[in-house]
């Protein structure tokens, strides 16, 4: 069975792109994927009852995305994959590079194909710059890789060490968004304002130093508060909706250590962390419909 993660971002999201370092922790909810010799290539997505045929010049992109992963395949058999889907599409929770880990972790299986996780996460960049064009590649490598993590493109993957697990709370504000539009909309406003946009980019960057060491320290008070201050930064960026603001205020009024939308933004979720696993509960309560709790050991 082929599995690809969901991925929370912590810190850092945007600024990643241009660079920057993130945090990201991978979560147990995903995507899981089987592959089985068929007549003809056929991928099926399920709950959302769609079969698609490879197509590389197809207008769907889940068409050009499976056809760029069955060549990475040159002698095979015809596959059928069915793959489940437990995340929410264009939430900002990495979905689209969970069916591409997912899809290629099937494809390895049922051909007999080794690899480590860290090769399958460079594999799958290529099935997610088909949705997103300029990818950081953070959301293929937490999918793939998992656990707490500190990202910068072209540098190895940096696992951050905690004896403390992060008590998570996501919250789906009902909104989709296009992860590609906004990371657009950020290119424009730096080539715009590249002063504004690039001190943004800076203080995120500093926020994601600190949450390094406060991660590693067990202090969620101060990383409560960085996730604070990071969202402050991307609501600068016009990322941030009323929703998503409302849901942030909503859990640090019911006692969260911190909150801020993760992702790409214009919608999507929110997380907020609890000190503890019960108040996780609460606050999964006061969130209301689509939120969930991720227990993320570090
Ligand atoms: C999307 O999950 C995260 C962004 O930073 C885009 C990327 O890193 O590719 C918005």
């Amino acid at each position: 069975m082929g599995f690809g993660r969901g991925k929370v971002i912590l810190l850092g999201e945007h600024a990643v792109v241009h660079g920057c370092a993130a945090i990201a922790v991978g979560i147990e909810r995903g995507v899981t994927a089987q592959a089985t010799a068929a007549e003809h290539d056929l991928l099926r997505l399920s709950p959302w009852g769609l079969s698609v045929r490879p197509d590389p010049k197809g207008d769907d992109p889940l068409e050009r995305a499976f056809a760029v992963a069955l060549a990475m395949y040159p002698s095979r058999p015809s596959l059928e994959i069915s793959a489940t889907v437990d995340l929410p599409a264009g939430a900002g929770l990495g979905c689209s590079a969970a069916i591409g880990v997912a899809v290629l972790d099937a494809i390895d299986g049922a051909l007999g194909v080794e690899r480590s996780r860290t090769d399958l996460a460079t594999a799958a960049l290529a099935w997610e710059r088909i949705f997103h064009g300029n990818p950081s590649g953070i959301d293929n490598t937490m999918s793939a890789v998992g656990g707490v993590a500190l990202y910068r493109k072209g540098d190895a993957l940096r696992p951050l060490r905690s004896n403390k697990p992060l008590h998570l709370v996501i919250g789906y504000s009902g909104e989709s968004s296009s992860t590609k539009d906004m990371v657009a909309s950020v290119g424009r406003q730096l080539d715009n304002d590249p002063e504004r946009v690039n001190k943004a980019f800076e203080g995120i960057e500093m926020l994601v130093r600190n949450a390094e060491l406060a991660i590693e320290a067990g202090n969620h008070v101060a990383l409560g508060q960085l996730f604070d201050l990071n969202h402050t930064i991307l609501d600068s960026l016009m990322l941030c909706t009323t929703k998503l603001d409302e849901m942030c205020q909503t859990a640090r009024t019911a006692g969260a250590l911190g909150a801020k939308m993760t992702g790409a933004g214009g919608g999507g979720c929110m997380f907020a962390l609890a000190p503890k696993h019960d108040e996780a509960l609460r606050l999964r309560d006061v969130l209301g419909e689509g939120a969930f709790v991720a227990e993320v050991n570090a």
